[in-house]
Formats: structure tokens, sequence, C-alpha cells
């Protein structure tokens, strides 16, 4: 029984995420999608909301678990059994930090790996920084997230 663990803000899902969730879906048996909720970090949408706009975006994922954490990512991942953390990577500038945290965590895991998967060119400019900024001045961000949560930003 393979676990795959995707970790990130979620501040909100986007397009971006999900396309990715979409397709880790059938690299492991479980895949768990964790919110990472540093009490000390002023996040756009509260944990709760953030929760609840990734379990309607996933609702129709089977294999799929919402969770979140505060803490480092490894201890996480080693608590939980984890055996891939996927990331996505849209750009070169991605791939230069990436590349930091994954060989930084690689160093503590018991036995997880990283594993990463080139978004798609149609989602590539996605973030969700891009789609809180645009939120700021309330222009539509209906192809930008997932249709499902579009009613709850
Ligand atoms: O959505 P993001 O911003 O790409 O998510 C990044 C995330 C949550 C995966 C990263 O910030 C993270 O691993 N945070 C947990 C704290 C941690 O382990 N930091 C690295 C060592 S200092």
């Amino acid at each position: 029984m393979k676990k795959l663990l995707y970790a990130g803000s979620f501040d909100p899902i986007t397009c971006g995420h999900l396309d990715l969730i979409n397709r880790s879906k059938n690299l492991a048996d479980s895949v768990i999608v964790a919110i990472f909720s540093n009490s000390e970090k002023k996040s756009f949408f509260s944990l709760e909301k953030r929760i609840e706009m990734l379990k309607l975006a996933t609702k129709n994922i089977r294999n799929v678990k919402i969770d979140s954490f505060d803490g480092l990512l490894y201890k996480y991942v080693n608590d939980n059994g984890i055996d891939y953390v996927l990331r996505g990577i849209r750009s070169n500038m991605d791939f230069e930090s990436e590349i930091v945290m994954a060989q930084l965590n690689k160093k503590y895991y018991k036995k997880a790996d990283t594993i990463f998967l080139m978004t798609d060119p149609n989602t590539s400019f996605v973030s969700s920084s891009i789609v809180r900024e645009m939120l700021r001045y309330n222009a539509d961000v209906s192809d930008l997230v997932p249709k499902e949560i579009l009613g709850k930003l």
C-alpha cells in the first residue's frame, strides 16, 4: 500500500493543484493532500475554509484524503509512513528551490522520496498568489480555480 503526500498552502487550491492531484491518484494507493498551516503565518483563507475547498474540489476522487499539519514536512512524512512526496514544477525557478528542499528533506525522511511532475502548460502560469491578488480586486478567477470552489471564494 503506497502512500503519496501532496503538501502545500492551498491558499486557495488552484486548477494547477487539482490537475496534479488528478494525475497523482494513479501513482499510489492513497493520496493525502495536506495543508501546511503555520500558526505564525497569516493566510488569506482560514484553515477550515481551505479544507472545505479542497474537499469540495476532490470529492469525486476515490483515494484522496485531506489533512493539515503544522511543523516540519519531514516529521509529517515520517509519522504518517509516506512513500512519495509530490511537488509540481512550473518553471526552472520552481526547480531551483524545489531541488534544495527535496535534498534537505531526503536527509531526514526515513523511507520517502520526492517525486516531481511537470505542470500542464495550461496551468503553469497559475498560482495561489495570483488568485489572491485577483480576488483582492474582485477579478474573475473562474479559469484559474476548480469550479466546485467558485461559490466559496
Ligand atoms: O504551497 P507551497 O507554498 O508550495 O507549500 C510549501 C510547503 C508547505 C510544502 C513547504 O513550505 C513546507 O514543506 N513547509 C513545512 C515546513 C518545512 O518543513 N520547511 C522546510 C524546512 S525549514
